[in-house]
């Protein structure tokens, strides 16, 4: 089976991937600099394939390591680019720690694969592109709008410079994936999220609180003009945004792409208010929430949810898991983890 690459590969949405590739026979090799994971990880991934995929610590803004890297591993079919910063109020901060890492190591990468004689390479982008929409749901011809934050700016300059370098690279095809609100945990329980500090995510937060590490959920704002008031996300579980990745490569490995650059929606479909995650987390949980409304959060937007027809039709993949699959699996990960520490 093909040798595939997953930078970030010990993170959230990597590490579901990494299960999801092997599961599918693929060989793995993770690059991680551990800066938001823990090599506790590698475990997890074990426990549920019953393979020990290769793991490479290397931080990826070193130009020199990521060289040698792929001399050493000439017969790397495909990458998925996980590895990025990414707090959006953290990077407002310090833009140009986020333009540094977000974006050297991204064109690092592409110069390697441009010397392969051909490869398959999938990257992470987020519905952060599209700003608030003018037209919901959001398709893939949605405009790009001004970036809200450096870190939402470096989505779009990533996708530039993919788009770029594929226009004179026919060795080279790519897909960007622009994920909507990735939430959840694997059944398993083996791997999950794992937020270091203050989570900057609804759902960390929700079971943050339900478990006793923070005291209280701030709901920011429920005067918007949403049927609760609440702002509206598109929460897909991230088992199945992992397995997304799966399906993009195969299109690029087997030559199935209608195009040497391609981007895609990865979400639900449907939008879900910051209450109803409330009500679905208290749901399956049977627990009672501690929240409570405050102001409105600068920059943020009111709603934003996936028109999934093109990752449906031409992709050729559909979520199965619901949100009350999710957050039932957010809890189980939680309970789990806290009892460790
Ligand atoms: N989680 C989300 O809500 C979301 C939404 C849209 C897009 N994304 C994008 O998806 C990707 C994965 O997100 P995630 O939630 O799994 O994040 P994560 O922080 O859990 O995973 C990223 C991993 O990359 C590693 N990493 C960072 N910089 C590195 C470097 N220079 N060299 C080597 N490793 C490095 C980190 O240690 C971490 O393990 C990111 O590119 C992110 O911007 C995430």
């Amino acid at each position: 089976m093909d040798k595939i690459l997953v930078t970030g590969g010990l993170g959230f949405i990597g590490s579901h991937t990494v299960v999801e590739l092997q599961n599918e026979g693929y060989e793995v090799v993770i690059i991680d600099d551990l800066s938001n994971s823990s090599i506790d990880v590698l475990e997890g991934i074990t426990a549920i394939t019953g393979k020990k995929p290769f793991f490479e610590k290397l931080d990826l803004k070193e130009k020199a390591g990521v060289e040698a890297f792929f001399k050493k591993h000439n017969d790397i079919k495909g990458v998925i680019h996980f590895a990025a910063s990414k707090a959006v109020g953290e990077s407002v901060k310090e833009p140009l720690l986020y333009y540094e890492n977000n974006i050297s190591t991204l064109v690092y990468i592409l110069k390697e694969l441009k010397k392969l004689p051909s490869a398959a390479f999938i990257f992470s982008s987020s519905c952060t592109v599209y700003g608030q929409a003018d037209e919901l749901p959001i398709t893939e011809n949605a405009p790009v709008k001004q970036a809200e934050s450096p870190y939402g700016n470096t989505k779009q300059i990533g996708e530039e410079i993919i788009s770029d370098t594929c226009k004179v690279t026919p060795t080279l095809k790519a897909i960007a994936l622009r994920y909507f609100n990735p939430v959840g945990a694997h059944e398993s329980v083996n791997i999950g999220e794992l937020p270091i500090g203050v989570p900057q995510n609804l759902v960390p937060f929700i079971t943050q609180t339900a478990i006793g590490l923070r005291e209280q959920l701030s709901v920011f704002g429920d005067d918007y003009p949403t049927p609760d008031g609440t702002c509206i996300r598109d929460y897909i579980h991230v088992v199945d945004l992992a397995k997304a990745h799966v399906v993009a490569l195969e299109r690029l490995l087997k030559n199935k792409n209608k195009a040497n650059y391609e981007t895609f929606n990865l979400g639900t479909g449907t939008g879900s208010s910051v209450l109803e995650v409330v009500k679905s987390f208290e749901k399956v949980s049977g627990k009672k929430l501690n929240y409570k409304i405050v102001g409105r959060r600068e920059g943020d937007i009111i709603s934003a949810y996936a028109d999934t027809k093109k990752a449906n039709e031409e992709l050729g993949w559909k979520t199965k898991l619901t949100l009350d699959d999710a957050m039932r699996s957010a809890w189980n990960w939680e309970q789990k983890v806290r009892a460790k520490n």
